[in-house]
């Protein structure tokens, strides 16, 4: 999820009957704070998608059965060392994936995101603001269970959590930092900082109770002090974030997913890609640095560059230019420069329309996309057609399903879960500093 999450919300609680929430958007992909300004600026009136009931969640008793289904061991392409296997599983109308993490004795869900770097939890006793920034009732932010109790490991006495996800009125979070074991995909990471959210505004699933952010250091938005309103990057505090504690834990800076709308396929695993996986032809691209606000640059989220875009019939390049891209588990759809957009959007048949109180393009259920493929280092991955249709995220009027294409105002474009799908990504932060993608056989 880009940090500032696009969502909705308040106007659920005047609606029973329908879940409003953002298409995605970015759950959570996070946008440094010195970044934040000028990167995904969102209308606060785009990507949000009614949709009814019928849909609802599963219970999470039905999620932890799952959950058990891919415990082993996983090796290579490049690291032949032991390290832990865990579904990744679709949830919510599959607009994100879950993942089980333990801290002390109990499990929770959380969404997995390589789009922001901090890892949290909905503390206990959590005050729910809406968008107007007035306390409501904790069922508002519709979490699912909290964590009950303090940090394992101790809170940081001086130090404090402040994030925003989406646009500028999105989604944000205050609590407390503090250190914890942590145990995901049979890893146990020890003593790991992690945030307890402790007020802030959310438009939950009901099942996850936080955020388990896999993205690079630069993301990390832990604060000096205790005076959230005066952050700002003279109070910024560097920590290492998961991605950076899991390597030493696994030998190896690697972990890497592959997600799947199919829960029984759809997996993070840690250290390597796991041994029963298997892929076609790896391409790698090397993780790109970002220039940041007061000069320099810095490995804020995983960045790359896709050389082409191409659609239609395979055979046209779409968009021949290069497009820097984030690729973001936290984000449901391609979020997509609005020129490359509309243009594949308009080759779905029928054409997808734009419907504006969505914001987001809608075909019906049963549509035709057109191929789609992006171009990384010289290999062409093309979409597996199912993915190019949420058939679980509709228009209530039309009853038309989203595309997997949406728009930003801004940089970072997003390569989201639908280019996932049908893939395997290798997130390499150790020295190669690379994401690596293979087709999935
Ligand atoms: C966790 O479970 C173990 C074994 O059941 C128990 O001894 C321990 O006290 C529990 N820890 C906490 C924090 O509840
Ligand atoms: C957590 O810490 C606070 C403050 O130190 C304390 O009052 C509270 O009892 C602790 N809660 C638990 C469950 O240990
Ligand atoms: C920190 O949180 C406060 C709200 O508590 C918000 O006004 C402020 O903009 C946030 N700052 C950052 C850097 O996110
Ligand atoms: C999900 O994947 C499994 C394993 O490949 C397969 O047997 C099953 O048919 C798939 N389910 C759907 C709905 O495609
Ligand atoms: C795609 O190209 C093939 C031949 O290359 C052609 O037979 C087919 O009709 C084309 N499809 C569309 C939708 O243009
Ligand atoms: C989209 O706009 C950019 C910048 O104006 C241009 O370079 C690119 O070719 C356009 N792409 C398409 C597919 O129209």
């Amino acid at each position: 999820m880009d940090k500032v999450l696009l969502n909705s919300s308040v106007a659920s609680l005047l609606m029973p009957l329908l879940l409003l929430f953002s298409i995605i958007l970015d759950l959570a992909s996070a946008v440094p704070f010195a970044e934040r300004r000028q990167a995904v600026r969102v209308p606060s009136d785009l990507h949000t998608v009614r949709l009814t009931r019928n849909t609802v969640p599963k219970s999470r008793a039905v999620l932890s059965d799952r959950f058990r289904k891919f415990r082993g061991v996983a090796a290579g392409p490049t690291a032949a060392v032991p390290a832990g296997v865990a579904t990744a599983l679709p949830a919510y109308h599959d607009v994100e994936y879950l993942i089980d993490v333990k801290l002390g004795n109990t499990t929770f869900s959380l969404i997995i995101d390589t789009g922001s770097s901090d890892t949290w939890l909905v503390k206990e006793g959590f005050q729910c603001l809406n968008a107007a920034l007035q306390t409501v009732s904790f069922v508002n932010c519709n979490f699912g269970p909290v964590f009950k109790g303090n940090f394992s490991g101790g809170q940081i006495p001086g130090q404090h959590f402040n994030i925003s996800y989406g646009s500028g009125n999105g989604p944000f979070l205050n609590g407390q930092m503090g250190y914890s074991d942590l145990t995901l995909a049979g890893v146990t990471i020890p003593k790991q900082q992690i945030a307890l959210a402790t007020v802030g505004s959310w438009n939950g699933d009901g099942i996850s109770s936080g955020i388990l952010g896999l993205g690079l250091p630069g993301l990390t938005e832990a604060f000096k002090g205790n005076q959230p309103a005066e952050d700002g990057l003279q109070n910024l505090v560097n920590y290492s974030p998961v991605v950076t504690t899991v390597s030493s834990q696994v030998g190896n800076g690697i972990f890497s997913l592959g997600l799947s709308r199919n829960a029984s396929t759809s997996f993070l695993a840690l250290g390597g890609v796991p041994t029963f996986v298997k892929v076609g032809n790896y391409a790698s691209t090397p993780i790109e640095k970002m220039s940041k606000q007061f000069g320099g640059s810095d490995y804020f989220f995983y960045t790359m560059t896709a050389e082409q875009l191409l659609w239609k019939n395979r055979t046209q390049s779409g968009q021949q230019q290069p497009l820097k891209v984030i690729v973001d588990s936290g984000t449901t759809l391609n979020l997509l420069p609005y020129n490359i957009t509309r243009a594949v959007n308009a080759q779905y048949s029928p054409p997808a329309i734009y419907i504006p109180q969505q914001g987001g393009w809608f075909v019906p259920c049963n549509a035709v996309p057109p191929s789609f493929g992006v171009q990384i280092a010289g290999q062409v991955f093309w979409a597996e057609t199912s993915s190019m249709i949420l058939q679980q995220v509709r228009d209530p009027n039309t009853n038309y399903c989203a595309t997997g294409f949406g728009t930003v105002e801004g940089e970072p474009w997003i390569l989201g879960d639908v280019f996932f799908q049908g893939l395997v990504a290798v997130f390499d932060t150790g020295p190669s500093m690379e994401m690596r993608f293979a087709k999935r056989l």
